[in-house]
């Protein structure tokens, strides 16, 4: 196979002339005679007519094999086809008389690849989350599956394409660091040739470095944390993209980040409509993503809650353990049903900044004007998806950050590369961080980041 057949869909040939083409090209071959190679989906017969629904990964075909148009064996041979054996089905490519878009092979020829040893694990009955998850190299050939993979797909696609577009550098960060970045408590430690090393939280520590060298940079990668939290949210090992650039501050940054998620909207809207319909996604909530999002302070944030506290107070309601709904205590970083209940405000995500630098990582710039809150900032997605975006502007002040380091009992030592950032041409910049599988989940309508990244890494799953 030449990878100029590769593009134009087509593997080749047989060699008896006959185009090996993919699924999606059979708009391109109506009326030609291919082959198709795939796995067996699904399988029903009248008796005469052997209908074979196939897959290839591409996109999901019936053939219909009449029993006057294959020979006596071939025919027997289909009726006993299981459930993703692997085949190859030469046929007539034809469109459908009433559905645009839709085609149908007209089976001519069936030659069976691989025979499953057993019965397939996943059959269309319903299963259990674990069991699902156990098989999960299997799940991933399923329908639903094999949609979100496909818009995460787009999502990473579209977020190289905005920073591309905007004049960015890619800059790969390390994944072995001598160093915490978002705090210690969720640190995976290894061993490095005799030293300790952690699995990085975030590459952004190395983006301010290659901001000062490329002027706006992003890196894109796994990212690992120690969270001990069982979360829809929270996976062990999720893949982040880092912009950081100089001489941006906090405005600046909440716009790149207002129009990545304006972006990412609306790409997934327009190439991967089919995928949102298998997956049963209310694409009305995705059309209102739009410039401006909701740009509101910590303290707003915070009367929000009250505000709904204080209604839940007044209808009698208590927490889920029975204790009295108080007010939320200022100073406190929100909790995700806190985040819900601020989201749910608004139609499009909502961006809260300025939250107490005591909640927040040393690395934020103190806000000028008021020295309790941090030039940080969180974009909570709607319907209750959460933060997917976290950032704001860096302390870009030695003497500041090099306290903020001793405030957070950091080994100052492991931090001298970073200070000298601030010694040699300190200079204001700002950046953030989005989690690929939030925004998979928030874009998808999903219920649980488990299902958004291929395999999972979580606080009890480390297989397949
Ligand atoms: O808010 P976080 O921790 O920010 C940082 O790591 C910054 N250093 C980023 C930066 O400014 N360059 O993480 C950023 C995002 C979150 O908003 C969330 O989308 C995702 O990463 N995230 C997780 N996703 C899945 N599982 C987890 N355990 C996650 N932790 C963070
Ligand atoms: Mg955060």
């Amino acid at each position: 196979m030449s990878t100029s057949d590769l593009q134009s869909s087509s593997a080749g040939s047989t060699p008896s002339g006959v185009s090996i083409v993919t699924i999606d090209s059979l708009a391109r071959n109506v009326g030609a005679t291919v082959v198709l190679r795939g796995w067996l989906y699904n399988r029903r017969s009248s008796g005469k007519v052997h209908f074979l629904e196939v897959r290839d990964g591409t996109g999901m075909v019936q053939c219909v094999m009449g029993k006057n148009d294959v020979d006596e064996a071939t025919f027997a041979a289909a009726d006993h086809l299981s459930q993703e054996t692997s085949v190859e089905i030469t046929g007539l490519v034809k469109a459908h008389p009433k559905r645009p878009n839709v085609f149908e092979v007209a089976a001519t020829g069936l030659r069976v690849l691989g025979k499953p040893s057993g019965e397939y694990p996943i059959s269309p009955k319903e299963h259990g989350t674990d069991f699902l998850m156990d098989n999960r190299h299997l799940w991933l050939r399923s329908k639903r599956q094999h949609a979100i993979l496909r818009v995460r797909h787009t999502i990473i696609r579209t977020i190289r394409d905005y920073f591309d577009g905007l004049g960015f550098t890619l800059v790969d960060a390390p994944i072995f660091t001598p160093n915490a970045c978002e705090g210690t408590s969720t640190l995976f430690e290894t061993d490095y040739h005799g030293d300790k090393a952690y699995l990085t939280q975030s590459g952004q520590l190395y983006m301010e470095a290659a901001a000062a060298a490329v002027g706006k940079a992003y890196c894109f990668g796994p990212t690992f944390r120690a969270e001990k939290s069982k979360t829809r949210r929270h996976l062990a090992e999720f893949w982040m993209v880092e912009p950081e650039v100089a001489f941006m501050d906090l405005d600046g940054d909440m716009d790149l980040a207002e129009g990545l998620l304006v972006a990412l909207a609306d790409r997934v809207l327009t190439e991967r409509r089919e995928e949102l319909a298998i997956l049963e996604r209310d694409t009305s909530k995705l059309e209102t993503v739009k410039r401006p999002f909701p740009r509101i302070r910590y303290d707003q944030a915070v009367a929000i809650i009250n505000e709904h506290r204080r209604e839940r107070r007044a209808k009698g309601e208590t927490n889920q353990d029975g204790s009295p709904v108080e007010d939320f205590p200022w100073g406190e970083d929100f909790g995700g049903e806190d985040e819900t209940v601020v989201s749910n405000r608004y139609d499009r995500p909502v961006m809260v900044h300025r939250y107490p630098a005591e909640v927040k990582a040393f690395y934020l710039k103190r806000d000028p004007e008021d020295a309790r809150l941090a030039l940080g900032v969180d974009v909570l997605a709607p319907e209750g998806y959460g933060e997917v975006i976290g950032g704001g502007q860096r302390e870009d002040d030695l003497a500041t950050l090099e306290a903020a380091i001793e405030h957070h009992k950091l080994p100052k030592e492991a931090f001298e590369w970073y200070l000298d950032l601030r010694r040699y041409g300190s200079f204001p910049h700002a950046g953030f961080g989005l989690g690929v599988e939030r925004s998979v989940a928030w874009l998808c309508g999903l219920p649980h980041v488990r299902e958004t990244i291929p395999f999972p890494r979580m606080l009890s799953r480390l297989a397949p």
